[in-house]
């Protein structure tokens, strides 16, 4: 069957005119869906799951076999990377992940060093190929990485952290130590997001998901540096194709015209932001990807279309607008609400789009 070409999200991460506002949702395979429970327990778990293309490239195709969403993304976890360097990356039921050999000595930050992903990532470009192949040009699939900062978190800490004292003790006391990993870190993101791109990925985004709990100053010299870093080193077209990305920091509002400026096509926004005000403020320079709260999908269909139309108001008519949520689907959304979700974004936002705004 040849199916259409739907580059709808890639236009409009480029500004471009698009006939209707696309939507995707970040985590939009994962624990909502009983197919994913299903497959992560034919795996056996989780990290088994990342590790074999074949069940991740069936899991990373779940949630569009039922929804019309304008994109796939690779199902896989940010913290493959600090893994792939050694730190030995497990999950504990309740817990979330945790490294085996967390960053705490001097000698273990200066012998950190980038995995080579064609080598050590093999599993993810494998996916990434794999899913590429299914999809044709059915929609663009986003590959994607934790920023440097938001890795160095996990590094440090040795897991999620509700305060993050341990890598804040670290950039007060001994802010070389945390630049020498960020450094690793960032040239290890670019090296990842670029061999993704090369074996398929047609957008990137990077996950910034800590990052908003930084100081003001902190924020620039040990998140967005090393975004920018990244940015600069990363491929922006493949195949004479453009490869637009994202730059999603949580709790990065305040610092939306830094962020804007770093170089990204697009700024993935949380749900605490204004977004009609965002776009006034960036609009002119980047894309904008979000920002419905995720606790919307535990309502019901009728209060979802009226969120997702505030939403789409909100930013008003014209292109430049990717609709997500501002953060992850959580595992309690009925997958129906899911379905109301994709066919209210696609529905109400056909009149944002015609040729002259009224
Ligand atoms: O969006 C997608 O559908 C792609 C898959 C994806 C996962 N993790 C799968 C996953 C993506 C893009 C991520 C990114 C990720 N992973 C981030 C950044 C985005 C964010 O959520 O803030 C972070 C911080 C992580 C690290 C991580 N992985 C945590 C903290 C956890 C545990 C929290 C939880 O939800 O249980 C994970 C596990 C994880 N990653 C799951 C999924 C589907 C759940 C694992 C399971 O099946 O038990």
């Amino acid at each position: 069957m040849i199916r259409p070409r739907n580059d709808t999200l890639l236009r409009a991460l480029l500004r471009q005119p698009t006939p209707y506002t696309p939507i995707w949702l970040m985590r939009q395979a994962g624990r909502y869906l009983p197919e994913y429970n299903e497959a992560r327990a034919r795996a056996g778990s989780f990290l088994a799951l990342c590790r074999n293309p074949d069940l991740a490239a069936e899991v990373t195709l779940q949630p569009l076999a039922r929804f019309a969403l304008d994109a796939a993304i690779v199902f896989s976890d940010i913290l493959v990377i600090p893994d792939a360097m050694g730190l030995g990356l497990y999950f504990t039921e309740g817990e979330g992940p945790r490294f085996e050999r967390p960053l705490r000595d001097e000698w273990e930050v200066r012998n950190l060093v980038a995995p080579d992903p064609e080598e050590h990532l093999r599993y993810v470009l494998d996916t990434v190929a794999q899913v590429r192949r299914a999809l044709g040009n059915e929609v663009p699939l986003i590959g994607f990485s934790g920023s440097p900062f938001t890795l160095a978190c996990y590094m440090v800490e040795g897991g999620s952290s509700g305060d993050f004292h341990e890598v804040k003790r670290m950039l007060y006391q001994r802010p070389e130590l945390l630049h020498r990993i960020l450094e690793t870190n960032a040239g290890a993101v670019s090296a990842y997001l670029n061999a993704q791109i090369e074996h398929g990925a047609q957008a990137v985004m990077i996950f910034d998901t800590w990052g908003g709990t930084l100081a003001h100053e902190a924020y620039r010299e040990f998140s967005l540096r090393y975004i920018e870093h990244v940015l600069s080193g990363l491929k922006r077209a493949h195949g004479g194709e453009r490869v637009p990305n994202i730059v999603f920091t949580r709790g990065g509002g305040q610092w939306l015209d830094e962020i804007a400026a770093s170089g990204c096509d697009a700024v993935g926004l949380d749900w605490t932001v204004d977004l009609g005000a965002a776009r006034r403020q960036v609009g002119e320079h980047v894309a904008l990807q979000g920002n419905l709260d995720p606790a919307v999908l535990l309502t019901s269909p009728a209060v979802i279309r009226e969120e997702a139309r505030k939403i789409l108001a909100a930013y008003g008519y014209g292109s430049g607008h990717v609709f997500n949520l501002g953060h992850g689907v959580s595992p309690a959304a009925p997958p129906e609400h899911v379905a109301a979700l994709v066919e209210a974004a696609h529905g109400l936002s056909k009149e944002y789009h015609r040729k002259a705004a009224p």
